[in-house]
């Protein structure tokens, strides 16, 4: 037998329902917001992710599935999907017209990790991207759509991390003040941190190696060096989130596993997910659309990990799953014929109707009608079909009616909605 990928996995009926209705009131709260649809392809140029996740990152490193495609063309399937957003944003020259966009997309994304609960080796992001805005209203607007989305799911055991990355005015200081450690403690990193040190210190804030965190544990935090401007914009950040009553924990060791971010950055974490704890992550990413060939242009976003959200709303799945509203139990072939007919009209009308194609006498029929959970059953045989009659059973209250086989679907509709 052919098994799936490790760290890939299939979404069954039963599962899918709670992941649409995630998605969809998703991108009915993300609407009213004033978010548009963007979808953009699963395959990009490896350089776009180079570019924008940067070199020395994990991702980058370790993580992404990249190949040649036919004619030598390094490919990557995306790790994520800001990268490909901005690229869109700058290839259609969206900017010209509004420079203000606010987009979502929903889909999968693949990085090469090891994988355990909570962590896949394609996994699904809900992502939101805002171009334009400068103003640090915005990351308190995001933040609050985040928020809310998650109590619209029921989601309790939630917190909002927070930190600001600065941007490069802030850096040099900050690169500075970390520098004398780096030297001091360079035995004790990694192969990795010992590379990144220098051209890139914040990552090996972020490293996962005991003995680099063990290293790094004194280490500066970004969050105290910020230029007067971005101490400003922060500030703001915080103020108003106290004032939309969102509670934050200022995490100043949080740096974020991709380069592009300045200023705020903002994780929602769980306890309820074990060692894979971050639900959603996102944050400011000023200077990418310049970078990756655009104008200069503020943006901002986050993504969901979907596969970590359906572990933790408190929905009850079985009601989501769509029962039958009407089974037709159908005695002989006659009335298996009409009601292959009739099953037909409820379904072009909206209703969903199923019967059983196998000529099962009533026992096993009311049998199935109970295991698909249908809301009515329709009972009709040679003698019924005579007196132009059929038996409609409520399922729950076992009220039985008789309904007249004429116009039936419209008889049943009339019964049941
Ligand atoms: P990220 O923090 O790498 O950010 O991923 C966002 C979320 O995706 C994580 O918080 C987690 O829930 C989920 N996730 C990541 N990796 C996995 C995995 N291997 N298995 C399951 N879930 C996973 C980004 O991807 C940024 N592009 C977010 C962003 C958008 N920043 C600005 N705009």
């Amino acid at each position: 037998m052919i098994q799936l990928i490790r760290g890939f996995k299939d979404i069954l009926p039963g599962e899918t329902e709670l992941w649409r209705y995630i998605e969809e009131t998703s991108v009915s709260l993300f609407e009213d917001f004033g978010f548009q649809e963007i979808r953009v392809p699963v395959m990009e140029r490896t350089e776009l992710f180079q570019r924008s996740i940067g070199e020395e990152t994990d991702i980058v490193e370790k993580e992404m599935y990249t190949f040649p495609d036919r004619k030598g063309d390094l490919i990557t399937l995306r790790p994520e999907a800001t990268a490909s957003v901005v690229r869109s944003y700058i290839q259609h020259k969206m900017y010209a017209k509004d420079p203000i966009r606010k987009f979502y997309t929903i889909g999968p994304m693949f990085r090469r990790e090891r994988p355990q609960k909570g962590r896949y080796r394609q996994f699904y992001q809900i992502n939101a991207e805002v171009f334009g805005i400068e103003s640090p209203l915005i990351d308190v607007q995001l933040i609050l759509m985040l928020v809310t989305l998650f109590s619209k799911l029921l989601v309790t055991d939630i917190e909002v991390h927070m930190n600001s990355l600065g941007c490069p005015k802030c850096r040099p200081k900050f690169q500075e003040a970390l520098a004398g450690l780096m030297l001091s403690a360079k035995d004790k990193l990694c192969k990795d941190c010992r590379r990144r040190s220098e051209k890139n210190p914040l990552r090996v804030l972020d490293c996962k190696v005991p003995s680099c965190r063990e290293a790094m544990a004194g280490a500066p935090a970004i969050v105290d060096f910020l230029c007067p401007e971005c101490t400003r914009h922060f500030e703001t950040v915080k103020e108003m989130l106290e004032k939309q009553n969102i509670p934050f924990v200022i995490d100043k060791r949080m740096v974020r596993g991709l380069d592009y971010y300045t200023r705020t950055t903002f994780e929602l974490q769980t306890g309820l997910l074990g060692a894979q704890n971050a639900v959603a992550g996102g944050g400011r990413y000023d200077n990418l659309v310049e970078a990756l060939g655009g104008p200069a242009q503020p943006a901002i976003g986050f993504a969901i990990g979907i596969d970590r959200l359906v572990e933790i709303v408190a929905l009850n799945k079985e009601e989501l799953v769509k029962k039958p509203d009407v089974f037709i139990a159908a005695l002989g072939e006659e009335s298996m014929n009409r009601a292959f007919e009739w099953i037909c009209g409820l379904n072009l009308e909206g209703i969903r109707a199923d019967m059983d194609f196998s000529g099962k006498n009533l026992k096993p029929l009311m049998k199935r009608a109970d295991k698909l959970g249908a809301e009515y059953v329709l009972i009709v045989g040679e003698r019924e079909l005579e007196e132009g009659s059929a038996i409609l059973r409520n399922m729950q209250t076992k009220d039985q009616a008789v309904i007249p086989i004429n116009s039936i679907v419209k008889n049943i509709k009339e019964k049941i909605r």
